[in-house]
């Protein structure tokens, strides 16, 4: 049945039924069942349990209808065996205590060992695939290169990512073996879901965006293409960004069978940039989900009207659902989306 799946086939840009949906950031704090969990355990505590990560992945699955599950886990999970001291604080995010500053710090980055560092990670994708009884497929995932050096290097989220253009611009052979090492570690923890069970994998370049076309080329674009040449093409991979719109051609350069945009360019005018030899995923603003249902329906309609009927179109948030997002608001899109696309 593997290969019936509607996600599975847009990602290999074959005919569907209707255009399959799912949502970055499906399984989070927008769901009450969710916030109940995060009450009384830790992101980090939730993300090692395989029971509670089985449990989270489902709930978009059984509540809203989504056409794919994605593992409950984060970009950051393979940091702590590179040898990074990582924590999730209640009101700022992840911040890295010991953020990666010299060229020492590059040198002491450990590739990690998925059996060994993520091991939880990889008992919950088999888990998963169980509890699934094959209803929809699982997308495993992980953070491009950049964005994973980003975070090493800032310490955290950041605004203007002048640390890591400072590296980059100032230090290039630095930025090089800094890159080098997470092109290694990204394989590995992509490589290990796979071998899991994850059916699709999609890379998270999530703040690549701050980077002109140039500086992407140079400093990125090498890296990312290995990623994905190495990976091989046993499964799909989706290719995502976020204000990336001048980015589209050299990230389909660099590779994936699907690209994701965001909603700051308009769906079809991503997709002509990308070329309809590749798949695309998105790309409504998650903002919108808190529009009266009368809009949100005329914004779905918009985004299938300029996806134009093509295969190799995945439904998607242009980035992740926001945590005050009403749950009716959410069926309500994925609905419309299924009737809508009806072919
Ligand atoms: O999509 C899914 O449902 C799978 C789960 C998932 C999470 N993080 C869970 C999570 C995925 C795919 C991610 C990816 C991720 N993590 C990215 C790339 C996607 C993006 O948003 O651009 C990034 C940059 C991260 C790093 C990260 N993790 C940040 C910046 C934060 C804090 C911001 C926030 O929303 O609180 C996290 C925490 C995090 N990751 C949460 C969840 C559900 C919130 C944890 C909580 O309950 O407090």
């Amino acid at each position: 049945m593997e290969n019936r799946y509607p996600l599975l086939l847009a990602c290999r840009r074959e005919r569907v039924d209707f255009t399959p949906v799912w949502l970055m950031r499906q399984a989070g704090r927008y769901m009450k069942e969710y916030r109940a969990l995060r009450a009384r355990y830790s992101f980090l505590e939730m993300c090692k349990t395989p029971d509670l990560a089985t449990e989270i992945t489902l709930m978009p699955i059984d509540q809203i209808g989504v056409d794919g599950a994605i593992i409950f886990a984060d970009i950051l999970l393979p940091l702590e065996g590179m040898g990074v001291d990582l924590r999730f604080t209640e009101a700022g995010g992840p911040k890295i205590q010991n953020p990666v500053r010299t060229d020492r710090d590059i040198e002491n980055l450990r590739v990690i060992d998925p059996d060994e560092d993520v091991p939880f990670l990889l008992e919950a994708i088999r888990q998963v695939r169980r509890a699934l009884e094959g209803r929809v497929p699982l997308i495993g995932f992980s953070g491009a290169p950049f964005t994973l050096a980003s975070y090493l290097v800032e310490g955290g989220h950041s605004k203007n990512f002048l640390r890591t253009k400072k590296l980059m611009y100032q230090n290039p052979e630095s930025w090089g073996r800094l890159m080098e090492k997470l092109v290694r570690v990204v394989i590995r923890y992509a490589r290990s879901q796979i071998t899991a069970g994850a059916q699709a994998v999609q890379l998270f370049d999530s703040w690549v965006g701050c980077l002109g076309p140039d500086d992407y080329e140079a400093f990125v674009l090498p890296h990312s293409q290995r990623v994905f040449k190495e990976l091989g093409r046993d499964v799909p991979f989706i290719h995502f960004a976020t204000s990336a719109s001048t980015l589209l051609p050299l990230m389909r350069q660099a590779g994936g069978d699907v690209i994701g945009v965001d909603w700051r360019i308009h769906l079809g005018e991503a997709w002509k940039k990308i070329g309809y030899d590749v798949g695309i995923q998105g790309n409504l603003d998650p903002t919108l989900l808190f529009a009266p249902p009368q809009r949100i329906r005329k914004a779905v309609r918009a985004i299938l009207a300029a996806a134009e009927n093509r295969s190799g179109h995945i439904f998607n948030l242009g980035h992740g659902i926001l945590p005050e997002t009403p749950i009716d608001h959410v069926r309500l899109m994925v609905d419309a989306v299924h009737e809508m696309s009806q072919r």
